[in-house]
């Protein structure tokens, strides 16, 4: 297998979730959990492209990774915690507020234009969130245990989530008020 060599910022998770992709794909695990764990493995691909070893960013690579990771969360946000809520009868997971905190976090540090600095912090940031919702009793094995058999239905419904509008990056003097 060919050396792979990491340039990733300290405290990023991109070879943890890349070989969680792979073991969920040659195990038994729900229809979610394999579909947007392999969805992050690929935004965490498309993050470190977007670093360069010299150092710099590769703008087009950032952009498409910035899209690509709001529809992400888009799809976490309008599909699976309301169907969650749903099977439910109406009762939010529990994991949900801090997933919505987090979420809104992540949103926040993709509004300003990107540095290595930024870039380092949603990596971490990722990181942590990320365990939240892989691996047994995360959000996608609980949405799997929910959806029984219909599991490859909500994988559809993920599936067909449009891209969302992306603004433009701000830097100006609101970017810090909450
Ligand atoms: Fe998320
Ligand atoms: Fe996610």
């Amino acid at each position: 297998m060919e050396q792979q060599q990491s340039d990733a910022p300290p405290g990023t998770d991109f070879e943890e979730s890349a070989a969680m992709a792979t073991v969920l794909s040659s195990v038994e695990v729900g229809a979610i959990e394999v579909f947007m764990t392999q969805d992050h493995a690929r935004l965490d691909g498309l993050l470190r492209l977007a670093l360069p070893a010299d150092g710099g960013i590769d703008r087009d690579v950032y952009e498409q990774f910035r899209r690509d990771l709001l529809r992400h969360i888009a799809m976490e946000e309008k599909v699976l915690l309301p169907y969650a809520r749903a099977k439910r009868n109406g009762e939010r997971l529990p994991v949900a507020k801090a997933l919505r905190a987090d979420h809104g976090e992540i949103a926040r540090l993709l509004v300003p234009t990107p540095s290595p600095a930024l870039i380092g912090a949603l990596c971490a940031l990722l990181g942590w969130h990320n365990r939240l919702e892989e691996g047994p009793g995360g959000l996608y094995a609980l949405c799997d245990a929910l959806a029984g058999k219909d599991g490859d239905e909500v994988v559809e419904r993920l599936a067909a989530q449009p891209q969302v509008p992306v603004a433009p990056h701000y830097d100006g003097p609101l970017l810090n008020r909450t």
